[in-house]
């Protein structure tokens, strides 16, 4: 039998999980990520697919990854220790959670640089910087002048070092702190506040002249966008990119592959719908990035601004309906603060699976481990803060043609969110649909085996969630070769 309660303590109520766990998913891949790869792939289709992947492979590994939490009351590299033995299992599957912990210092690198660019718009949008706009009548002398903020911020690797290094510290305080303690307030005031700011923007943005035009683009299903480039004379290649872009993005977005949901799930009380829990969290964080999208785009067409821009997306529309609102500057700094309250209720579940194995070892104290973990991930993230300035030419693998024009950046988001994330997951989904027993499931899915639920879920996760991720990997990596 597993333990009745994780060393690290235990989540308060089923709210505070639910609450906990969609904190996780709901941060900057739904608000600053979602809509700009939505845009670097076409729009509506690439919706369309993101939304299916949610619901075959983002909602069935979720429930997975919870299950297996909740039974080995561990970090992810002890869980699986635990439940393999339990089970008698290969030690191979030992892999998901040391890959997954990998994974997550090279996520929490870069995420805590976007971070920082967050707390750094507070700083500039309280500043009043964007309101002055508002007398500029030429819409492309705005659009450049919003986007010179951007990319000043960009050009200076001491600024990004100082917010960087003020996220990290910010992710490493709470942490240290258990997550029970701070985190659970914090979230608390923080989903509600943000969805209200998010209505709040719908409604700005509906009032811009182009709100059609922006939805049509996300809505409007153009398989061709999605699929095709370089078309010539009528001829055009096949390109899967974007069907593995919208896969990696469902993983990222919902924190699943790399064991931060896992983590969460050992902290859970007893009798806790694990379906209802993960269907919760699924659907809160699918419409903040459908929300984010419905701001974004109107704002950006409306402003005659390119939304092929990349990670600069959020950063160089949002300030534009700011400077134009009345009080912007004081709902724009709101809206980003719940920002940094967002990536931060994030960064947090990426930092706690390998600090929670290091004090299981016995060696490490809570604050030495985060102090470690924490430490390492900034580091690296200085390769994130140079792909935007001093190493900005440095393209390491330009000679694949998908790669020719990637930073270290470009690279590091595509291994963790395309390639580790995926693998994570297909190991997940098999390892508990295929080779945990049936018994055990029950028992945590506090199921019956005649529930149409459980079948619908175990058959996903058994035949079509496995199979749909191998697929688009190796239909992807077969164009990279
Ligand atoms: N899901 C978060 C976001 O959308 C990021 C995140 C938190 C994450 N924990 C994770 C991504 C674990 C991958 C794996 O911003």
């Amino acid at each position: 039998m597993s333990q009745n309660m994780s060393v690290h303590g235990e989540w308060s109520s089923r709210w505070v999980f639910i609450l906990a766990a969609a904190g996780s998913a709901v941060g900057l891949g739904n608000i600053w990520k979602f809509p700009y790869i939505t845009a670097e792939y076409g729009g509506g289709a690439f919706v369309l697919i993101y939304l299916l992947c949610v619901l075959m492979i983002g909602l069935p590994i979720m429930m997975a990854e919870i299950l297996v939490g909740k039974r080995g009351k561990a970090s992810p590299i002890n869980t699986l220790k635990i439940v393999t033995q339990e089970t008698k299992r290969s030690n191979f599957w030992r892999i998901i959670g040391w890959m997954g912990t990998f994974c997550g210092f090279l996520i929490l690198s870069y995420y805590s640089v976007v971070g920082g660019w967050t707390i750094a718009y507070v700083v500039k949008v309280s500043s009043g910087i964007f309101s002055q706009i508002d007398n500029l009548h030429d819409k492309t002398l705005i659009a450049t002048q919003v986007s010179g903020v951007f990319n000043q911020l960009m050009a200076n690797p001491q600024e990004l070092i100082l917010w960087h290094t003020v996220f990290m510290i910010l992710t490493m305080v709470v942490v240290v702190g258990g997550v029970q303690g701070g985190l659970e307030k914090a979230i608390l005031y923080m989903m509600p506040s943000l969805f209200i700011v998010l209505f709040v923007l719908v409604g700005y943005a509906m009032s811009t002249e182009k709100f059609v035009e922006g939805i049509t683009f996300m809505f409007k299903i153009n398989f061709s966008a999605l699929l095709f480039s370089e078309c010539n004379n009528g001829y055009c290649t096949f390109n899967g990119q974007g069907i593995l872009a919208a896969m990696g993005q469902t993983f990222f977005s919902l924190s699943i592959g790399m064991g931060a949901i896992m983590a969460y799930g050992a902290y859970l009380p007893k009798h806790v719908s694990i379906a209802q829990a993960a269907t919760i969290v699924v659907l809160s964080d699918t419409l903040v990035a459908i929300l984010a999208g419905i701001i974004i785009f109107p704002i950006a067409f409306s402003n005659g601004l390119e939304v092929n821009q990349g990670p600069s997306l959020v950063f160089n529309t949002l300030p534009i309906a700011f400077g134009h609102m009345s009080y912007g500057s004081i709902f724009g700094t709101l809206f980003f603060i719940l920002l940094v309250l967002a990536a931060w209720t994030s960064s947090i579940s990426i930092l706690e699976p390998p600090v929670a194995w290091m004090v299981e070892t016995g060696k490490f104290t809570r604050l030495s481990a985060t102090l470690v973990c924490g430490i390492l991930s900034w580091a690296l993230g200085l390769l994130t803060i140079f792909s935007f300035n001093i190493l900005k030419d440095f393209k390491p693998l330009a000679e694949f043609a998908l790669f020719k024009d990637a930073t270290l950046f470009d690279l590091i988001d595509f291994l963790t969110s395309n390639i580790l994330l995926p693998l994570g997951g297909i190991l997940i989904a098999v390892f508990v649909a295929w080779f945990l027993p049936k018994a055990l499931l029950l028992e945590e899915l506090e199921m019956q085996e005649s529930n149409w639920l459980y079948r619908a879920w175990l058959f996903t996760l058994r035949y079509i969630t496995p199979v749909g991720v191998g697929l688009i990997f190796l239909k992807s990596i077969g164009a990279l070769t």
